[in-house]
C-alpha cells in the first residue's frame, strides 16, 4: 500500500510540471498566463508564435502522463495502479501545486496517459483529435470531439476495464473547457495558431 501511495504521489508531482509555462519562460516568450486564453497548454503556447515551443509542450505534457503510467507498471505492476497513476498525473496537470493549483485543461496529458495504458485507444484518440482539428481548425473543439469518442474507442480496441477512468477524465476535460464551450457557441473561439485568444 505504501508503494501505491508513493507511486500516486510521484505521478501527481510529474503531472503537475507545467511544461508550457517552463518552456515559454525559458525561451523568453513571456508569461503564458497573460497570453491568449491564459491556459498553460500547447494550444496557448502556439499563440506566442513559436511552433517549436508548442510542439515541445504538447510532447512533454503528453509524456508526463505516459511516464507516470509506466512508473506505476515498474514500481507496482498491477493494471489498477497504472490507472491510478494516470489519474494522478492528469489531476497534477489540472491542479498543480506549483501554480497554486491553477493548471491546464488536460488534453495532452489525457492522450499521453491513454497511449501508455492502451496504445491503440491512445492512437485512435490522437487520430480523432487530428481529423477533427483539420476539419474544424479549433483546438478546443477538436479536443472535445476526441474526448467524447474515447469511451467508444475503448470498447472497440480494448475492453470496459478502463471505462470508469476514461469517463471521469472526459468529464473533467469538458468541465475545464467550459469557457471554450461558451466561446464556441458564441462563434468567438479562435482558430488554431491565431494570435489572439
Ligand atoms: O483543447 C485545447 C485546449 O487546451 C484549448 O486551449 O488555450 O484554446 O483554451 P485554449
Amino acid at each position: 500500500a505504501n508503494t501505491l501511495i508513493l507511486t500516486a504521489l510521484l505521478a501527481y508531482l510529474l503531472g503537475s510540471v507545467p511544461f508550457g509555462v517552463v518552456i515559454t519562460k525559458g525561451m523568453g516568450l513571456g508569461d503564458l498566463r497573460r497570453i491568449g486564453s491564459g491556459n498553460i497548454g500547447a494550444t496557448n503556447v502556439l499563440r506566442t508564435g513559436s511552433k517549436g515551443a508548442a510542439l515541445a509542450t504538447l510532447i512533454l505534457d503528453g509524456a508526463k502522463g505516459a511516464v507516470a503510467v509506466l512508473l506505476a507498471r515498474w514500481l507496482v505492476g498491477a493494471p489498477d495502479a497504472m490507472q491510478l497513476a494516470g489519474l494522478a498525473a492528469f489531476i497534477g496537470h489540472l491542479f498543480p501545486v506549483w501554480l497554486k493549483f491553477k493548471g491546464g485543461k488536460g488534453v495532452a496529458t489525457f492522450l499521453g496517459t491513454l497511449i501508455a495504458l492502451s496504445w491503440p485507444v491512445g492512437l485512435a484518440a490522437c487520430a480523432t483529435w487530428l481529423a477533427a482539428a483539420l476539419v474544424i481548425r479549433i483546438s478546443s473543439a477538436a479536443a472535445l470531439v476526441a474526448a467524447a469518442t474515447v469511451p467508444a474507442w475503448l470498447l472497440v480496441f480494448d475492453s470496459g476495464r478502463m471505462l470508469f477512468l476514461v469517463l471521469l477524465l472526459t468529464l473533467l476535460i469538458y468541465i475545464r473547457h467550459w469557457a471554450n464551450l461558451v466561446r464556441i457557441r458564441a462563434g468567438t473561439e479562435p482558430k488554431i495558431g491565431a494570435k489572439k485568444g
